[in-house]
């Protein structure tokens, strides 16, 4: 036998056999994608207004509560596990010190209660924890002398995921990057008597460009101007330090962890399972959907197929969920088979 595992002129090993048929695929296929890998990121917007599409991100709009209501019975329907919630906080509510984050009647809270009324354990109800959503600097922590200070910020955030988890949400999911909050909301909310509550940690989340479109839609980006997250967020630079990040937040008490954008950073994500083997999820950012999308508005790509390869590409990493804005379409593609 000849070293590349020929005999004679030809290959004894033949790759392409089970390749061949459609059945044979399937059979050897070592991923798959159901709708039980996503998470459904939605926003919603003040009033009874119609859906307000995002320039940024075609095909995703902003819902009113009521329209909310109804979008996520159809991911109940569709068999979706949970849908991650966002406010676009009117301008006049948002402030220096973004204390409209732990209003209880917020329009966050309203949503988690209408769509909890509504749909009950048929779905969980995932809330994001970061202050950009209210604050009129776009900061998700507050700013003192220029600078986002870290443990006031987290004294902030317990209170906000107070009146989330009392106003009925199943997973709070902090995103702000402030050293120590896994552990200061664990206790607080043990505390308060929800030890229930899950947390899902943005553990490595990084200073990324592909945010862009979804500060369009929380209207954060005009309060961000030309600021950055950099003291903050990751460098994309680093691979170890999203280790200790993630070590941190498991020790701190997350049940799940999150690596965030996605198609850029599936190292991490295949790092991140590889050496802590615990439930591990990508986020699929609002600048990857708008690329797909806008590359398919214009025929460069086939939107269903590209939808498809990237959220299984997510599982192949080792992902064991993915955040995406394609998670109703991809439901329903998939439904149909
Ligand atoms: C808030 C938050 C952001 C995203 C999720 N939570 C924006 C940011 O950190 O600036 C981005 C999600 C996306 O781009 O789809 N801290």
């Amino acid at each position: 036998m000849a070293s590349n595992g020929s005999w004679g002129s030809y290959p004894s090993t033949r790759l392409r056999r089970v390749r061949r048929h459609d059945w044979s695929r399937r059979l050897v296929a070592e991923n798959t994608l159901s709708a039980s890998d996503l998470i459904w990121p939605l926003f919603v917007q003040e009033g009874d207004a119609a859906p307000s599409p995002i320039a940024s991100m075609p095909g995703v709009s902003r819902l009113s509560i009521d329209d909310a209501v109804q979008a996520v019975g159809k991911a109940v329907e569709l068999g979706v596990p949970v849908v991650a919630l966002f406010p676009a906080t009117p301008v006049e509510l948002k402030t220096d010190d973004a204390r409209e984050a732990y209003n209880p009647e917020n329009l966050m809270c309203r949503a988690i209660r209408a769509i909890k009324q509504a749909h009950g354990d048929a779905i969980g109800v995932l809330a994001d924890v970061a202050l950009d959503p209210y604050s009129s600097h776009g900061q998700d922590g507050l700013v003192r002398d220029g600078y986002v200070v870290n443990d006031e910020t987290i004294e902030a955030l317990i209170a906000q995921s107070k009146v989330q988890v009392e106003a009925g949400c199943d997973i709070i999911a902090p995103s702000d990057m402030m050293d120590g909050r896994i552990g200061a909301i664990r206790t607080a909310l043990d505390e308060a008597g929800f030890a229930d509550v899950q947390l899902m940690a943005y553990a490595a989340k990084y200073a990324s460009a592909f945010y862009g479109p979804f500060r369009d839609a929380v209207g954060s980006s005009a309060n961000l101007g030309t600021g950055d997250k950099r003291t903050y967020q990751m460098n994309p630079a680093n691979t170890d330090e999203a280790i200790r990040e993630v070590a941190l937040d498991l020790a701190e008490g997350a049940d799940t962890v999150m690596v965030k954008p996605g198609m850029p950073y599936l190292d991490i994500v295949a790092r991140v399972k590889q050496t802590f083997a615990v439930p591990t999820f990508a986020y699929q950012v609002s600048g990857e959907y708008a690329m797909l999308s806008a590359a398919a508005e214009r025929g460069w790509l086939d939107r269903e197929k590209v939808m498809l390869e990237s959220l299984l590409a997510f599982k192949r990493a080792g992902a064991d969920g993915v955040l995406t804005y394609f998670a109703l379409e991809v439901a329903e593609l998939l439904k149909r088979g």
